[in-house]
């Protein structure tokens, strides 16, 4: 006879179970502990660097070698490869408790088929498409026997001067949460202990992303709200997904170091979020303390590191030799010690490394995995989504195949390197394909590929300008290359002034006064200032920096094999003036009616308010129109939901991916609210004709936020719904209202 579980047996088994899972893995690090002295605990808290250092990789290290034979280290980052991951695992089990160790790297956007930047996927607004780009990273990351990514970076960042915006997902908080936990989903996978998963590290906690006037490392002050409103909620979403690691962060906020912040680890993370990973230093950063005039010296660096929660130390060297005097001095309990043992302890369980150390480090899988061609695919497939076309007058885009003549113009035209970004890893394995060579693979040999470098990417000369416009004159379309070279955008690289750099757009003049069709993509790991060039030249798509498969995207979109959907997540200002500029600005007492409204106004006199690009703006090959929105309510209360829908239609000729966006504006509240605030989006695909309904619904959860005593409320009053294809290109409104 057939048995059937009860169905509330069934819905509890997979808990229960994973809640038993748990408690073997606490019985487990238990016994560990119990066994490990306090040197040995103090040693599982180090991490050092592998290979970025003067002595070269880590194997040729007699010291570091020698620490981890000793017990001193609990992993190591920059130690990649599965031969170099085994070598040093070996060491580590001759230690006298023989506790493997952790090996993790910056996986930003790939490990040896480089992905699109952070930023330029955050444009596809696909969530499963991020996700899957995050997995085939950890496929090959796994494979290549390290088990911890330090992404993703999850900060809000509001300022392109600040070089790390490309390792980001932009300015909004919404999708920013969304793809915080696409991508932690990603990279663990189906779990830790699965040979594919690699260990997610959502980072920098907290607020690293407003670092002031946009420079590297520098102080953040903000509102408590600002902080839980728009910078928080990104790490929620990570540690909802399950991220098994956090990285603290270099900046002060509000005067407090943010990796000797209690508040920040202690009571949010750990406490109020129930937060059960570890938490990783960034590099240096409990030293850099002293800089700060936070701490005297590394012992009391240590000291309020510890106490604050960051468990572990990368490279500063306070925690070793520093927590074992701390605590002779009784300035530090060991049970402090013990929780922070305990949480690396746990995820060394969870990974399978005591059952097998070297599980990871497996040269036959690794050969199998890295470049596999599917992964190739996946990264071309993510280039193509990640583009944005800003502009294309006249349908001059797409091109037509049948052209005899095509120049190939700019700095980066036929760049490579410059294609993988500033994170990527892989550099000499990796083949790249630069646009001219994309081109090639397209036209082959029916349509002739002429090329002028014209300028480099920051030359003050225009030597180079002649020739390039003869070649431009021969040709019947010209495809310019312009941006920042790799190294122009990430950390370290922030930049006050964000022009296209050196004569570039003076290059883009003189090929545009030859009077030929002119389609110009930037390249970019940032919004970049380009107004004559968006004022003047017919066609333009932004392509960041688009990994491995840069050159083959771009030609796909030109060619109009494949439609661009991508929508800036990141708003471009017409002038450094005006950052920050956002799209979700709060209400002013005096705002401006338009751009030319200036009279003791919220305004600037020589400068419209308004952006060059907006927050989710992005061109199609094909069109959308918007119509018919209807609520299935015009009042509701807090209990109820609104269902939204409207009818999108594909108006246009090609097949064609639209991303519907819904904000909201939550009119008059206790606390004054934005302008408009994302509050949900769909990607949708539509043949040339068709026609969709697309539903969303509101519920409490979109109506809410924090109040003046930071509670998540939703107050009763009137709401104004916007449905747009962009920030600033609202299709449809209409008003409701929440009553109690
Ligand atoms: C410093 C960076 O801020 C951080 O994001 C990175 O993970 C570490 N260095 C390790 O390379």
């Amino acid at each position: 006879m057939r048995r059937y579980l009860p169905l509330a047996l069934i819905l509890v088994l997979p808990f229960s179970s994973a809640l038993a899972q748990d408690k073997k893995i606490e019985k487990k690090v238990d016994s560990v502990l119990k066994l490990m002295t306090l040197d040995e605990k103090i040693g599982q808290l180090n991490q050092y660097t592998g290979d970025r250092d003067a002595t070269g990789p880590i194997t040729n290290n007699p010291n570091k070698l020698k620490d981890i034979r000793d017990g001193k280290l609990g992993s190591m980052l920059n130690v990649r490869g599965a031969k170099e991951t085994r070598e040093v695992q070996e060491v580590a089990m001759q230690s006298r408790m023989k506790i493997p160790l952790i090996f993790g790297l910056d996986v930003i956007h790939g490990y040896r088929v480089t992905f699109p930047i952070p930023l330029a996927e955050a444009a596809s607004w696909d969530l499963e498409a991020m996700e899957n780009g995050a997995r085939v990273a950890a496929r090959e990351t796994a494979a290549s026997g390290v088990h911890w990514t330090f992404a993703p970076m999850v900060d809000i960042a509001r300022d392109p001067r600040w070089g790390r915006v490309m390792e980001g997902a932009g300015e909004d908080t919404y999708l920013g949460s969304k793809i915080a936990f696409a991508r932690v989903k990603g990279f663990q996978g189906k779990g830790l202990g699965n040979l594919d998963a690699i260990m997610a590290c959502a980072k920098h906690f907290a607020a690293y992303g407003a670092a002031i006037a946009g420079r590297d490392y520098n102080a953040v002050d903000m509102s408590e709200h600002t902080l839980w409103e728009t910078y928080l909620p990104p790490f929620k979403a990570a540690v909802d997904a399950g991220a098994a690691t956090f990285m603290n962060s270099f900046n002060t906020l509000n005067g407090i170091p943010a990796t000797g912040s209690s508040y920040l680890q202690r009571d949010i993370l750990k406490g109020q979020w129930k937060y059960t990973g570890f938490v990783v230093s960034d590099w240096g950063s409990i030293g850099e303390m002293i800089a700060h005039g936070y701490a005297k010296d590394k012992a009391e660096a240590a000291e309020l590191a510890i106490k604050a929660g960051s468990d572990m130390d990368m490279e500063s060297r306070s925690y070793l030799p520093g927590l074992a005097k701390l605590v002779a001095d009784k300035k530090v309990s060991v049970s402090l010690i013990d929780d922070a043992v305990r949480r690396i302890l746990r995820k060394k369980f969870e990974l399978g490394l005591f059952d097998d150390p070297y599980r990871f480090s497996n040269e036959a899988r690794q050969e199998k995995e890295l470049n596999a061609p599917e992964n190739r695919k996946a990264a071309l497939s993510m280039a193509e989504k990640s583009i944005v076309l800003l502009k294309n007058e006249n349908q001059i885009l797409p091109l037509s195949k049948s052209l005899k003549k095509i120049a190939v113009i700019g700095p980066l035209g036929k760049s490579e390197k410059d294609m993988q970004g500033f994170w990527s890893i892989a550099w000499e394995n990796d083949k790249l394909v630069s646009l001219y060579e994309g081109l090639k693979n397209k036209v082959g040999d029916k349509t002739e590929l002429l090329y002028a470098k014209g300028c480099e990417i920051s030359d003050s000369s225009k030597t180079g300008f002649a020739e390039a416009v003869q070649v431009a004159k021969q040709a019947d379309v010209i495809v310019m290359a312009v941006g920042e070279t790799l190294d122009m955008s990430g950390e370290a690289k922030s930049r006050a002034n964000i022009h296209i750099p050196g004569v570039q757009e003076d290059l883009i003049k003189a090929i545009q006064a030859t009077g030929k069709p002119v389609v110009v993509l930037v390249m970019a790991g940032r919004p970049l200032i380009f107004n004559w060039t968006a004022d003047h030249v017919p066609a333009i798509m932004y392509t960041w920096w688009l990994g491995s498969e840069a050159g083959n995207a771009m030609a796909n979109v030109l060619f109009g094999d494949y439609n661009p959907g991508g929508k800036l997540p990141m708003t471009f200002p017409r002038d450094e003036g005006q950052i920050p500029l956002y799209y979700n600005y709060l209400s002013t007492g005096r705002p401006a009616k338009n751009d030319k409204d200036t009279r003791y106004r919220s305004a600037y006199l020589d400068m419209p308010n308004s952006p060059k690009f907006a927050f989710g703006y992005g061109l199609s090959y094909t069109t959308f129109d918007y119509s018919g929105l209807t609520l299935s309510k015009t009042q509701i209360t807090a209990n109820d939901k609104i269902s939204v829908s409207f009818t999108l239609k594909n108006t246009g000729k090609y097949a064609g991916e639209e991303v519907v966006q819904l904000y909201l504006q939550d009119k008059f509240a206790s606390v004054v609210r934005p302008v408009k605030e994302l509050k949900d989006f769909q990607k949708v695909m539509l043949k040339a004709g068709e026609s969709k309904t697309i539903n969303f619904t509101i519920d409490k959860e979109k109506l809410s936020f924090y109040n003046q005593q930071l509670k998540w409320v939703a107050e009763a009053g009137d709401f104004k719904l916007m449905i747009g294809t962009a920030s600033n290109d609202i299709k449809l409104e209409k008003d409701f209202t929440l009553v109690n």
